[in-house]
């Protein structure tokens, strides 16, 4: 038989379009939690995270989900979503928000504030088990996730795509992500 020869690493052609480039690894991380079924809660809203996370909750008999966006006439287009296990919340300041006074299982960073990602990060090192961030590769530095990540012991790069998205951890050494 023929084997076709497969390189060891993808060469990093974008296939899927930027916005995307999170769905695996957020679609793992909360499979990863759907036995302790914690709450997820998702800064910044969209056509890619939002019915992900919505129908992967429902799957799960209902998790607690929160969906945040700053902008209304954006956070309104996803209202259908809202389910007593769904809730939404408009944030007018992501730096002095009170979801960093709350506990959660996953938390996704991916809202319109670009540079102050790194600190809402930085913000859910105590508070959250797993945060996953997107737009995370290096040429983005203005968006402070450097400084952010440091506050944390575990962190994986899922870099197969120009965009790429990270998951840092103090309580999971996230070595399942290897396979
Ligand atoms: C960065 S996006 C979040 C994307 C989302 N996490 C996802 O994966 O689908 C959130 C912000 O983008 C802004 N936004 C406005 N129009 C948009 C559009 N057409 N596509 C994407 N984002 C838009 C919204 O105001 C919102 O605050």
């Amino acid at each position: 038989m023929n084997m076709i020869e497969i390189p060891k690493r993808y060469d990093g052609t974008n296939t899927l379009i930027s916005t995307g480039t999170h769905i695996p690894l957020l679609a793992a991380c909360i499979a990863h939690t759907s036995l302790e079924k914690g709450p997820v809660v998702e800064l910044g809203a969209g056509h890619y995270s939002t019915p992900l996370l919505h129908y992967l909750c429902a799957a799960m008999g209902g998790r607690q989900l929160l969906t945040c966006d700053s902008d209304p006439d954006w956070i309104a287009k996803f209202a259908d979503l809202a389910r007593p296990w769904h809730s939404f919340q408009l944030i007018e300041d992501w730096g002095t928000c009170d979801l960093f006074n709350r506990n959660w299982s996953v938390a996704f960073v991916d809202h319109g504030d670009r540079p102050g990602r790194g600190e809402s990060v930085a913000c859910l090192a105590d508070r959250a088990g797993l945060v996953v961030a997107h737009d995370t590769e290096p040429a983005r530095k203005y968006y402070g996730y450097d400084a952010a990540f440091a506050k944390f012991k575990y962190r994986f790069d899922f870099d197969r795509y120009a965009a790429h998205a990270t998951v840092v951890s103090n309580t999971d050494d996230l070595l399942w992500l290897n396979g």
